[in-house]
């Protein structure tokens, strides 16, 4: 099955118990990526693969005058989600959410002062990701940001590391992701990394990281 459809099956089943699983743990390093990215209030931002929409509303409470969020994710039930979290707290002006695939962002050339993505790179096999990274370069603007959090893999041998790979590679229908070397990847894509903080998650490694096109 193609990624999209895969992610789109298992995405709209977890939908409605996805904060309960990951919130708790992923908050932090989400939070760690937007502050890095130091988004100006005027900014036009997109946001892909935004989940249950808690960085719509960070990103979208921080904006004014022209500034606007958008929001690309694959999963309808992850939609429903952010729409309502968008809702609840009253920014729908200021934020617009649609329902896409990372390889082929809806948006042209140029669109944005800044992408945003976190624990989502990662979902995409390594045949995938350069092109989800062309498609982020295309629609920032010269010397637009993207900011990135992903689970980390710096090329070390760690037992975690390596057991989120074990079973990436033989469940892949439960465990949908695997750690990256985001780092080396952008700059492959021929993004210039700015800056990077790395924190942990269960002993997980996760890389923050800012980079210019
Ligand atoms: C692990 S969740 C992370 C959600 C959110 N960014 C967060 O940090 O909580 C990955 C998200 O990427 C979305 N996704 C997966 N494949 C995608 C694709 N090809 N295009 C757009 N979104 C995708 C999923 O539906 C899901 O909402």
């Amino acid at each position: 099955m193609a990624q999209a459809d895969s992610a789109r099956h298992f995405y709209d089943r977890i939908s409605g118990v996805y904060d309960a699983l990951a919130d708790a743990s992923e908050h932090e390093a989400r939070a760690l990526g937007l502050r890095l990215l130091a988004l100006s209030e005027d900014e036009r931002v997109l946001e892909i693969g935004f989940g249950t929409g808690h960085c719509q509303v960070e990103i979208a409470t921080l904006l004014a005058g022209d500034g606007r969020v958008f929001g690309i994710d694959v999963s309808p039930g992850m939609l429903r989600v952010a729409e309502k979290r968008v809702r609840t707290a009253g920014l729908g002006d200021r934020v617009e959410l649609s329902l896409g695939d990372a390889k082929e962002l809806p948006y042209q050339a140029g669109s944005f002062d800044a992408v945003f993505a976190s624990f989502t790179l990662e979902l995409f096999s390594e045949a995938e990701i350069p092109v989800v990274l062309n498609e982020i370069s295309r629609v920032l603007r010269p010397g637009g940001r993207l900011g990135l959090v992903s689970m980390y893999d710096d090329g070390r041998k760690t037992r975690i590391v390596d057991l989120y790979r074990f079973l990436h590679r033989h469940f892949p229908h439960i465990v949908d992701c695997q750690p990256i070397d985001a780092p080396s990847w952008l700059a492959r894509a021929g993004l210039a990394v700015l800056t990077r903080e790395t924190v942990s998650i269960w002993g997980l490694p996760i890389i923050a990281v800012v980079a210019r096109r």
